[in-house]
């Protein structure tokens, strides 16, 4: 089992750091275009190997798309991160075009390739990978909503004094801080609906709080997060890898599912050896249906940038 991750920044090294720990692959290619950046960083995490124990093997190369050849599941974070002030929607112009050529490169390497994107604006950049790739549907899935799902989560674990692993929470619709849905009239306290302890205008803050997790840290350090980004890539792609059966959400292709189609966008899915197999219906209130239709709007206006720059 091979796996590749394109970009060593902070998002594609923390990613590839805590695959590696996994021990799922054989053979972890980390690339990036900066001369020697994943050379080095590959070779760091190669010195840990014998303080924590894993056998995978990671090599970093610069550019070079032939030694990617025969991955099963590739990681895209190529691309700029964004900086404070920023929205995510704002990276469009510079990342659209990165993000398809690496996608072109990757399939011509690894005709089989699933593909898991994380560069931003991350749902309109899934939505480009899928049409320029040429891929089926099931293997292109974009990462934002498991992220999401885990800062809603730490949210909620912080205000109720509780376990982040006690706790079931999901975000849908887009990967943008005005248009994620943490659903909170569906998370659960280990089965128990957080609504029976939390009063509205707790529940208000805690979402508000969850959608500008990203711009929260951003405006903090100065760039994008990795920490979590690179651990919710990581749990999707060993879900990928050892055909588990979790469920995340991810930005599928819809086509009629929650009422959309022809857009990428967040919804609970099942993430196995197919990639992402299937989508888990769930029921929406009237007031969720609306906001995932801003949601879906506000997306599909990013994806048409794309069409007025020709890139699709
Ligand atoms: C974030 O929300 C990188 O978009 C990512 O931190």
């Amino acid at each position: 089992m091979k796996l590749t991750v394109i970009g060593a920044g902070a998002v594609g090294a923390t990613t590839a750091d805590n695959l590696v720990r996994r021990n799922i692959a054989e053979e972890i290619i980390l690339l990036d275009i900066k001369e020697g950046v994943a050379e080095g960083k590959a070779q760091d995490m190669m010195q840990t190997a014998a303080l924590l124990g894993f056998d995978s093997k990671i090599k970093g190369v610069t550019n070079d798309y032939l030694q990617t050849a025969g991955s099963s599941v590739a990681v895209v974070t190529s691309g700029l991160p964004r900086k404070p002030g920023m929205t995510r929607e704002e990276l469009i112009g510079t990342n659209a075009n990165i993000v398809k050529s690496v996608v072109e490169n990757l399939v011509k390497y690894s005709p089989d390739i699933i593909i898991l994107i994380v560069s931003n604006p991350m749902d309109t950049m899934t939505y480009l990978a899928l049409k320029s790739s040429g891929l089926p549907k099931n293997r292109i899935i974009g990462m934002g909503g498991a992220l999401d799902s885990a800062r809603f989560k730490y949210q909620l674990a912080t205000k109720l004094n509780a376990s982040p692993n006690d706790l079931n929470a999901l975000v849908i619709g887009g990967h943008g801080d005005t248009t994620m849905i943490p659903l909170i009239n569906h998370a659960t306290w280990n089965s128990i609906p957080v609504t029976h302890f939390l009063d509205p205008v707790e529940q208000e803050e805690i979402v508000k709080k969850t959608m500008v997790g990203g711009a929260t840290l951003t405006a903090l350090i100065g760039t994008s997060a990795w920490y979590a980004p690179g651990a919710a890539a990581a749990a999707m792609v060993e879900s990928i890898v050892l055909n588990q059966n979790r469920l995340f959400t991810a930005s599928v292709y819809l086509e009629g599912e929650f009422g959309e189609e022809d857009i990428n966008i967040g919804v609970p899915v099942i993430l196995n050896k197919n990639g992402w197999e299937r989508i888990v219906p769930i029921q929406l209130s009237d007031s969720e249906k609306e906001l995932f239709k801003a949601s879906t709007d506000a997306v599909r206006n990013m994806n048409n940038v794309l069409k007025e720059s020709n890139l699709i």
